[in-house]
């Protein structure tokens, strides 16, 4: 691959990914809207390392805009992280803009690519969330669909309409759905970034419910190496899980966060908030079989490199 294009480039994710793309050699054009679901000072920073690469193109704008012949210009694969996401926000007047953001976006950018003579490969980012809560053991690809949150609606059918454009067109998309990512520049509201700052600070960590819910964290770079695979080798219409391959409860997490600072956390268990998914727990061997997809970074480490990073973020 010579040239790329990443959408959601300042976020979480994308600045990751666009990251690893430059490291790799590719040319990459990176979009983003800046969406108001946190501060912007946060995504400039993210995109910091990278703005100034030779090979890095910058556009920031929505992805509404109608600029895409220019964008998809010889573009061999489409990295689509740009969303509006997080689960508990989702409720009320701000569905809409998930709809615009996660649906409506998705499906523009879909027209755009098949406009094309030759398509780009198109790797679109879902979310552990279409599953809802998980029974059982492992949850594999084929799993019924059951969404707890508005968010994980908008997901659902975000990869519903991507599945049209694959049987009508053959457009050859693929879907990641990944797992509860964390790791540096993890998104402000999430859990890992929350309960770091609020030990840090000395302050009461809160808990949404008792702690016992339970989730397959996916360090950063092991999302990043998902989108790297499935962009090379995934086929048409797949999806694929992309889990940490271990499921471990909230509570138990904060042990090992307490040990990294060496201080007790003091846990404030508060009502959870509408939406919140109880168990997620991913398997992975479809990603394994069809991409060779491993997950590298344990969580104990994962969550060293998190805390490394936010202790630098506060001290420049
Ligand atoms: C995360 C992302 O926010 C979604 O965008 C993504 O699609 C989803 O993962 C997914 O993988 O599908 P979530 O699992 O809620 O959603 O991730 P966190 O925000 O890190 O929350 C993890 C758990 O910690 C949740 O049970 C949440 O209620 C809890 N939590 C969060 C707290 O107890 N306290 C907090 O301050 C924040």
């Amino acid at each position: 691959m010579t040239k790329a294009l990443v959408t959601g480039c300042a976020g979480f994710i994308g600045s990751h990914l666009t990251q690893r793309l430059l490291n790799d050699g590719v040319t990459v054009i990176g979009i983003d809207g800046f969406v108001d679901n946190y501060d912007v000072a946060a995504k400039l920073r993210n995109l910091a390392e990278i703005g100034s690469h030779p090979a890095f193109t910058f556009h920031s704008t929505m992805l509404q805009a109608e600029r895409w012949n220019d964008w998809l210009d010889q573009v061999d694969v489409v990295y689509h992280l740009a969303a509006l996401p997080g689960v508990r926000n989702s409720w009320g007047k701000a569905f809409s803009e998930y709809v615009s953001h996660n649906i409506l976006a998705t499906q523009l950018l879909l027209e755009a690519c098949l406009q094309r003579p030759k398509p780009p490969v198109i790797v679109v980012s879902s979310s552990s969330s279409v599953y809802g809560t998980m029974q059982g053991t492992l949850t594999d690809e084929s799993a019924p669909l059951r969404p707890v949150s508005p968010y994980g609606v908008t997901k659902e059918a975000m990869e519903q309409v991507c599945s049209v454009y694959v049987k009508a067109f053959g457009l050859p998309i693929t879907m990641l759905r990944y797992f509860t990512v964390y790791g540096p520049r993890q998104r402000p509201d999430m859990a890992f970034h929350r309960f770091f700052r609020q030990m840090m600070k000395g302050d009461p960590v809160v808990i949404y419910g008792d702690g016992q819910q339970s989730r397959d964290f996916t360090y950063v770079t092991d999302a990043v190496e998902a989108n790297i695979l499935a962009g090379r080798h995934a086929a048409p219409g797949e999806i694929f899980n992309v889990g940490g391959n271990r499921e471990i409860k909230l509570i138990d997490v904060l042990t090992i966060m307490g040990t990294l600072l060496n201080t007790t956390p003091n846990i404030r268990f508060q009502p959870g908030p509408a939406g919140d998914s109880q168990r997620t727990c991913a398997d992975i061997r479809l990603a394994e079989q069809r991409l060779g997809y491993r997950p590298q970074v344990s969580l104990e480490e994962g969550l060293r490199r998190q805390l490394a990073d936010m202790r630098f973020q506060l001290r420049s």
